[in-house]
């Protein structure tokens, strides 16, 4: 068709067909809205009838099924959704603030040493492995040397299994995407896929981990699979080990390459927009003069940090092919017919580009973020819509703003002469750059 990434042609059907298009995937009908009353009534009002999240039928066979990003509201979404929601609270996010300082120190003093080196880099590189890291140790308290060493064990694992995930990497999905009608044969070929032999050492390794767990090794960690481990505990809203295993996984596979993926077009933007960064800089100054210093509370206190922070998002949503529900019975809604089995969609960056969302959306801007006070609950939406939104948001949050405060604080980030201008590429439910980001990155001058 001429489009080189999904999102791109995405655009195009929006502009061409207007706020509500649909396709046939094979059998499968997919309907696509951008509008703001459509994804209300859809997301949100009614949301029993669009609980579950459309899940291409062969990841049915990875060990997710009884995690959030799978489950369905039959299976118990929202048990495991109410059990797990607390474990993300500001209290818990403070306590965990400090592990993932340590592990932004250690970024920082890579970045130290490779701007020194006078070599060129790509940087998301180095925020892949800060985020695999911070999850390591914040949801298992697994210390890994993944940032140093790119042949740490689970490094490597945990890339062998998102390279898998990768539509073009791995035609079985795709083709089970166009030829639904085969998939007990897509089942079968399953096991013999790279996907299934990549999520066995993950899976296998969580269940030793859980063991040891179990067993008393840690019980003093503040991390996600302790506080998991005692809502098993709980009588009345316990989960069973099954959902704990997979919900972990989950965790992993969740917050890693998305967080990275943010981190990284947000450095690019602050390497493009020099004046934008410099705000940012002032701000930290400003903070560290008046505040106790840069600690979780301060940090989230800086209002164009904040801003810098959902503009970024806006401006490239890293997660496009996820918001998506399946039609539990048939229903109309504003006028349009939605038959039971159809999967509806809101794609994150035909909403962040439209027109009637956002004044000038191909404008990086922070500025609207501060300026607007409405509410943009429907038009910024790079965690997702209604109840079963990104149950990560806070700490992904955390990570993003505390990541970027440390960065900017030391370094100025520019442009390299003759770089090639980012191109975002889809080719499965994340959006990254298609090609390396390298930056200059300059040390501060301390003062
Ligand atoms: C910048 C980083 C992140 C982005 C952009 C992001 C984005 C998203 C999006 C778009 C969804 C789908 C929401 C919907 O269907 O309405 C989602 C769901 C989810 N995310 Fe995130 N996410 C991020 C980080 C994280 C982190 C750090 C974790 C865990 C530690 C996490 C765990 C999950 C889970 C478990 C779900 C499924 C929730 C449910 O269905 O109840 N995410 N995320």
């Amino acid at each position: 068709m001429g489009y080189n990434n999904a999102q791109e042609w995405h655009l195009q059907m929006r502009k061409k067909y207007g706020d509500r298009y649909a396709i046939f995937f094979g059998q499968q009908l997919s309907i696509f809205l951008c509008n703001e009353e459509d994804i209300k009534e859809v997301f949100i009002r009614n949301f029993s009838n669009f609980s579950d999240r459309g899940v291409v039928d062969i990841f049915r066979e990875t060990k997710l099924n009884a995690s959030l990003l799978q489950n369905t509201y039959a299976d118990g979404w929202k048990h495991v959704r109410s059990a797990i929601a607390p474990i993300f609270s500001t209290g818990k996010m403070k306590a965990m603030h400090e592990t993932m300082n340590t592990k932004i120190g250690t970024l920082l003093e890579i970045l130290e040493e490779k701007s020194e080196s006078g070599e060129k880099w790509d940087i998301y590189d180095d925020f892949q492995g800060l985020t695999l890291d911070v999850i390591g140790k914040c949801a298992f308290a697994i210390d890994s040397n993944c940032q140093r060493d790119r042949n740490d064990v689970f490094y490597v694992e945990a890339r062998n299994f998102i390279t898998n995930i990768d539509l073009r990497q791995n035609p079985l999905i795709g083709t089970s995407i166009i030829i639904p009608e085969l998939m007990w044969l897509w089942k079968l070929l399953y096991r013999f896929t790279g996907l299934a032999s990549a999520e066995l050492p993950m899976v296998g390794g969580l269940h030793n981990v859980y063991k040891r767990r179990r067993g008393g090794e840690g019980s003093d960690s503040v991390d996600l699979l302790k506080l998991l481990l005692d809502r098993e505990d709980d009588k009345t809203n316990g989960m069973t080990k099954k959902e704990v295993i997979e919900n972990c996984f989950a965790f992993l596979l969740a917050g890693y390459e998305t967080t990275s993926t943010a981190l990284t077009y947000c450095a690019y933007l602050l390497s493009r927009y020099p004046e934008v960064q410099q705000r940012l800089y002032e701000e930290i100054e400003e903070t560290k003069r008046t505040k106790h210093g840069l600690d979780y509370d301060s940090i989230h206190q800086m209002k164009y940090l904040d801003a810098v922070y959902k503009e970024s998002l806006r401006y490239y949503p890293p997660v496009i092919h996820f918001i998506s529900r399946t039609c539990l019975s048939d229903i109309t809604i504003n006028d349009q017919f939605y038959p039971k089995g159809c999967l509806v969609t809101v794609q994150a960056n035909t909403v962040h580009r439209n027109k009637a969302n956002w004044e000038n959306p191909d404008k990086f801007d922070p500025d609207r973020f501060l300026e607007s006070a409405e509410s943009n609950q429907l038009k910024w939406i790079p965690f997702g819509i209604g109840p079963r939104y990104c149950v990560g948001m806070r700490f992904a949050e955390m990570e993003f703003k505390t990541t970027i405060v440390k960065l900017i604080e030391k370094f100025e980030l520019s442009r390299i002469e003759g770089e090639p201008d980012l191109i975002p590429d889809c080719n499965g439910v994340i959006m990254r750059p298609k090609d390396p980001v390298r930056l200059s990155l300059k040390l501060r001058k301390v003062v």
